[in-house]
């Protein structure tokens, strides 16, 4: 289906891909694995046209194709979904979905666009998706991170790809999610489609592919069939050495004062949330996409508004009008949505770490240059993120490693209180074992950490306490020591039968 000849890549004079030769077979589910940085949205991104090779040649059901466009490569069936949204925020899904798309078929013969016919069809897709929560009509600036990528999905399946590449498509997918997904990938393999996917999620490509390709600094350094290697092997091809165990010893800790404590905070999006959390504590909230964890962290560091409740912090009452103010207090806030949220992509890697941190590198107004260099190089180094210089542009870098810089920025001052949303999304194996350690450090010194994360694992092994959260509210307190994923799992789909239809109707207004 789809060969690959001594491909190589290089942006500037930094040569990103090097040798690449590989067979893609019809009807497989390939996976591609590997560090953050190590080439592999860059290599699907030659495959799909968006960039051209320096090197090499590139073979697409036999024919020589070097030089073609994204539009090319669609019309050859190939599809690509992005490791970031590429949709458009202000135009609605339907209109997302089939943009570019408007010819003469999908308009009326005034060349108006047949809107209900595409908002039908838009519907059909995501019905056979087992999606009924987003509305065709839906502005995509309005949804979720999750809810886009689920849009992107359907927006690929709506060209009946050939080759369809996926780029991460479960970092920000729920469990629930993700098994949807695999049945649609293995209904798609089925009916003859080639898929190359991507993913952080190492257990995932045992469950679904059937061969792998481990790329490193660039370079293949294994591809073989799935079931000929195991997690740890895979691991260490990828990074270079074992890892044990994904998750760093935890550190001995007492917790102490009651940093915030919650009573009855009320949103569109949640509500009568309760919850304390104390000095060196890990928070955890769990749940599925959608339960309205993210809003209650935005809300909680200003971002959003809040219509019930109360706050209290260290004891005192405290209302977080704005992100100054909460930053003012030692609150600081690490975004889900690394691109809408958390980096000026068009600013530089250094710019982006001193911007929520320019009290602390200027006096006077005037920017202390020396001290701003040796922490941002610190930080880079501590959290193993892989740039070319401090220059470089934030929207250069891999996801991966943008998503680093977007920790690193925030942990390298003390806050008092730190609210994490899904701190690992798109983080390779080794990278995140650095973020766990970092974590427990910042608890052992008696920040609190609130971590709201859609991955069960995660939370299940890093916290001290976990709410889970169904439908915008909190349906259970559970201490991991002593209750199973499953357990967590059970209370994150609960509320979706206890609450009737009408207060549904209510939260989402
Ligand atoms: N447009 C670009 N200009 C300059 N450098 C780039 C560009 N795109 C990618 N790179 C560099 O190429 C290298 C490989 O990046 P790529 O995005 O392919 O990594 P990746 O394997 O997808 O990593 P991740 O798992 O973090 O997504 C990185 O060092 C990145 O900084
Ligand atoms: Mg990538």
């Amino acid at each position: 289906m789809l060969e690959l000849i001594n491909i190589g890549k290089s942006f500037s004079s930094v040569k990103v891909l090097k040798n690449i030769n590989l067979k893609i077979n019809r009807n497989e589910i390939h996976a591609i694995v590997g560090e953050n940085g190590a080439g592999k949205s860059t290599l699907m991104k030659i495959i799909y046209g968006e960039h051209s090779p320096t090197e090499g040649t590139l073979i697409i059901n036999g024919e020589k194709r070097n030089h073609y466009s994204p539009s090319e490569a669609l019309h050859e069936g190939i599809v690509m979904v992005h490791q970031e949204s590429s949709l458009v925020p202000t135009l609605s899904v339907y209109e997302n979905i089939f943009l570019g798309r408007w010819n003469s078929s999908k308009t009326n013969k005034n060349y108006l666009v047949k809107k209900k016919e595409l908002i039908s069809l838009t519907r059909e897709i995501l019905r056979k998706m087992g999606v009924y929560h987003i509305s065709p009509e839906k502005r995509v600036s309005s949804l979720s991170i999750g809810d886009k990528q689920i849009v992107e999905i359907a927006k690929s399946l709506s060209f009946n790809p050939k080759i369809l590449i996926l780029d991460e498509p479960t970092a920000a997918l729920s469990i629930e999610e993700t098994n949807i997904l695999f049945s649609i990938l293995k209904t798609l393999k089925e009916n003859g489609v080639t898929i190359l996917y991507i993913s952080h999620r190492l257990e995932e490509i045992f469950q679904i592919a059937e061969r792998v390709t481990v790329l490193r600094n660039g370079e293949i350094v294994y591809n073989d069939f799935v079931n000929k290697i195991n997690i740890n092997e895979l691991i260490s091809k990828m990074i270079g050495r074992e890892i044990t165990n994904k998750y760093p010893e935890k550190i001995n800790k007492t917790s102490g004062k009651i940093v915030l404590q919650v009573v009855d905070l009320t949103s569109s999006y949640f509500k009568k949330i309760t919850f304390e959390i104390h000095e060196g504590e890990i928070l955890g909230i769990s749940g599925l996409m959608g339960c309205g964890s993210t809003q209650m962290g935005e809300s909680l560091f200003g971002l959003r508004k809040i219509n019930g409740g109360n706050i209290h912090y260290y004891g005192e009452r405290f209302f977080p009008k704005n992100p100054s103010i909460c930053i003012k207090h030692g609150i600081f806030y690490v975004p889900a949505d690394r691109h809408s949220l958390g980096l000026v992509l068009k600013r530089s890697v250094k710019e982006n770490y001193t911007l929520p941190n320019l009290d602390f590198f200027a006096k006077y107004g005037i920017l202390k240059i020396n001290k701003e260099k040796q922490d941002c190089y610190r930080t880079i180094n501590q959290l193993n993120i892989k740039i070319s210089n401090l220059n470089q542009k934030v929207e250069n870098l891999s996801g991966g490693n943008q998503q680093k810089l977007v920790i690193g920025k925030w942990i390298v001052r003390q806050p008092k209180l730190l609210i994490m949303d899904e701190p690992t999304r798109g983080v390779d194996v080794g990278a995140k074992y650095e973020i766990y350690k970092k974590i427990y450090e910042l608890s052992s010194k008696g920040i609190a950490i609130l971590l709201i994360s859609t991955d069960i694992d995660e939370i299940h092994n890093l916290c001290d306490r976990i709410l889970v959260m169904s439908e915008g509210r909190i349906t259970g307190t559970l201490y991991p020591e002593n209750s199973t994923k499953e357990e967590i799992l059970a209370l994150a789909v609960k509320g979706k039968e206890d609450i009737n239809s009408q207060e549904f109707e209510v939260i989402n207004n």
